[in-house]
């Protein structure tokens, strides 16, 4: 069955990049969000990041106005998916939430459907168990910037069919990304590596070993990261960070896994990173300042 309509689910920092990089592969998209002004902030930024490229002289304005003409905003959740071929969804990482969105994705999406969840952490199986369609359900993890990063990992869970994994190998291929394909496992294999490292940063802010700005310029420039990890933890976001550790700890039932109470702290206070204005560094100058703790 070829891929023609795509639904994407939440119009936040992934889901528009993910309904950006569909549309200008030639997927007709619609990306559904609870509230209108969610999805207006994310075809703002959609139209922004593609102007980068028209800037650049590495794409036209047209094909511009094509992209942004392929991806329709809808606030109902029957109407993104009635007639969809696949199904991405991009909501919040709470369990509940994903749950309670699979439930009714399953009654409205068309049998046909494949069923592809972006979470950076939570069990495939337990998502699709919810479906009447388990075989047909499957991880598909993009990462931020999504339009720039060129991995997917594919993540199969227990009852996923090889069927469903060639067809999000393809359409991967089509966003011009490259695959890996994960057994389920918490975190699969980026994020059970990339968590523990940014809350290892954080633990070491909290002891006093080095300041934000010599942390993240030590990682950078000695491990030859692109960003620190602090300044990458401010661009996942920290909200983003305290679910998939508290999630880790669930899970794996070891508490190496767990979060830095300064990171609790922070996304108590709001501070959840560059979306927030505030995070290790404020966002509010011409130029980031690291914050002192
Ligand atoms: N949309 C489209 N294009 C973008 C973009 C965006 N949001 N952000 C940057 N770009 C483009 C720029 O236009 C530029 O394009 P050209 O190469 O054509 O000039 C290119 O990306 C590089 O950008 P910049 O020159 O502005 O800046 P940079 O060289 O510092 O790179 C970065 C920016 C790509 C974000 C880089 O800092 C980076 O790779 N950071 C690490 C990102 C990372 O680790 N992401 C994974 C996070 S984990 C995750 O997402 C998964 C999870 O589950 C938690």
């Amino acid at each position: 069955m070829e891929i023609k309509k795509i639904a994407v689910l939440g119009a936040g920092q992934m889901g528009n990049g993910i309904a950006h990089v569909c549309a200008q592969a030639g997927y007709q998209v619609k990306m559904r969000d609870i509230e209108q002004k969610f999805i207006d902030k994310a075809m703002d930024t959609i139209r922004k990041n593609l102007e980068r490229g028209l800037k650049k002289g590495k794409i036209t304005e047209e094909e511009v106005e094509e992209t942004v003409g392929r991806v329709e905003g809808t606030l109902s959740l029957d109407d993104a998916v009635k007639d969809a071929d696949l199904v991405i969804e991009a909501v919040p990482e709470i369990v509940d939430l994903k749950l309670k969105t699979w439930k009714e994705v399953d009654e409205k999406a068309p049998e046909h459907a494949i069923l592809a969840s972006n979470t950076s952490s939570i069990s495939i199986t337990q998502m699709a168990s919810v479906t009447k369609t388990p075989e047909r359900f499957v991880g598909m993890h993009f990462f931020n910037p999504v339009p720039v990063m060129k991995l997917v990992e594919i993540i199969k869970g227990a009852a996923t069919s090889d069927e469903t994994v060639d067809a999000i190998e393809q359409v991967s291929e089509k966003l011009g990304k490259e695959t890996v394909l994960v057994n389920e496992a918490p975190g699969f294999a980026v994020n059970r590596l990339l968590v523990p490292a940014i809350n290892e940063a954080i633990f070491a802010i909290q002891e006093g070993v080095a300041t934000v700005e010599d942390m993240d310029k030590a990682i950078k420039l000695g491990l030859n990261w692109p960003m620190g990890p602090l300044t990458l933890a401010d661009f996942v976001g920290l909200d983003t960070l305290l679910y998939i550790s508290d999630y880790f700890v669930e899970e794996f039932k070891d508490s190496k896994y767990r979060a830095p109470a300064l990171l609790r702290k922070m996304v108590r206070a709001g501070w959840v990173g560059r979306k927030a204005g505030k995070g290790f560094y404020d966002y509010s100058g011409e130029k980031p300042e690291p914050l002192t703790f």
